[in-house]
């Protein structure tokens, strides 16, 4: 088979090179995302693989990849927000995504910005920035085993953060409007609403959906106690961020961990002017109590390794007109 691979970062490139060795595939490498300038990139190949959080959402976009013979879509990334799977559809293309890169790895990035902003660490790291080195009674803080934790979303992702938290001591409350056995033992299931007002430290590992977007606002926000930590490493539109910004400002939650913006594909895996960096970033990285990180927590060699093999595995099992496992229901 004949793939183009779009958005091929170098740590990937002897991971694709020693899998095209192995199968006896041919794969074309481009740094560029596919949009409406790199499409014709794709004529002449068989599939497609691709990263990358910037919105597919122009129908034109897929019937231009179905005229060129494209059957298959292989997402090297969990997140299919991008897609529009209606056009997908339309247009006899199937979509594979890697649910199962490296679930840990997300999980440890969230629990590692947990803990830093529990023990308060940006805040005495600004204080002595300023040469004070002293400690005062309002950066005490607490350990983890004496915490709730509130995991919104229990798949994969949002297991692993359950069983760390567990293993941790910590209470565990999860939300999923589907339960999955295999994390009961960490977890007991509630409401969304009593995980959102009882966690300490509240962890959002939703898919976004329309019904997910904005699913922490200012009611939530409200509702929170204010001296809880909001960590979302899974899509920044989960949050709305003016009424994120609010409550930090108005001291509704203690503070926040974001690997995720809602207007990140602006900036975020750029090298960006100060100007281009939009207002709301600004005031987010301002304040001391909030870290944000430019959607890296997938980023270890275990996800970038299995990311790439098992999309493209994906795309050549499309191609051979078999199904997978990691095909997108439409
Ligand atoms: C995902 O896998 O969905 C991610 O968010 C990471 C990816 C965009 C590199």
């Amino acid at each position: 088979m004949k793939l183009i691979m779009y958005s091929v970062r170098d740590a990937e490139k002897p991971y694709v090179e020693a899998w095209a060795k192995k199968t006896g595939n041919d794969v074309k490498m481009v740094t560029k995302p596919l949009n409406a300038d790199t499409v014709k990139l794709a004529e002449g190949y068989d599939g497609v693989s691709l990263q990358q959080t910037t919105k597919l959402g122009d129908k034109k976009l897929y019937e231009q990849l179905a005229a060129m013979g494209i059957k298959q879509l292989a997402a090297r990334m969990v997140g299919i927000d991008i897609f529009d799977l209606d056009a997908c559809k339309e247009n006899g293309i199937i979509v594979t995504n890697v649910p199962v890169y490296s679930p840990r790895a997300i999980a440890e990035m969230g629990v590692a910005q947990a803990m830093y902003l529990l023990r308060r660490i940006g805040e005495f790291e600004q204080r002595m920035s300023h040469g004070d080195f002293r400690w005062s009674d309002d950066l005490i803080s607490n350990e983890i085993y004496n915490l709730t934790v509130g995991i919104v979303g229990l798949g994969n992702i949002g297991g692993a953060t359950a069983q760390i938290y567990k293993a941790l001591g910590a209470k565990v409350l999860a939300y999923d409007p589907s339960s999955n056995v295999e994390y009961e033992p960490y977890v007991e299931y509630t409401d969304f609403d009593t995980v959102v007002k009882n966690a300490d430290i509240l962890s959002l590992h939703t898919p976004l959906l329309p019904s997910t977007e904005n699913m922490i606002a200012a009611p939530q926000f409200r509702m929170m106690k204010d001296s809880a930590y909001l960590i979302n490493m899974a899509r920044g539109k989960l949050v709305n961020t003016a009424d994120l910004i609010f409550a930090l400002e108005n001291k509704e939650i203690a503070g926040a961990g974001l690997d995720t913006l809602a207007d990140e594909t602006s900036f975020f895996s750029k090298k960006v002017t100060p100007d281009q960096i939009p207002d709301d970033y600004k005031k987010l990285v301002a304040m001391p109590n909030v870290l944000v990180t430019p959607h890296v927590a997938f980023l270890t060699e275990t996800s970038i390794r299995n990311m790439v093999e098992i999309s493209l595995n994906d795309a050549v099992t499309i191609l051979e007109g078999k199904h997978s496992r990691n095909e997108i229901r439409m």
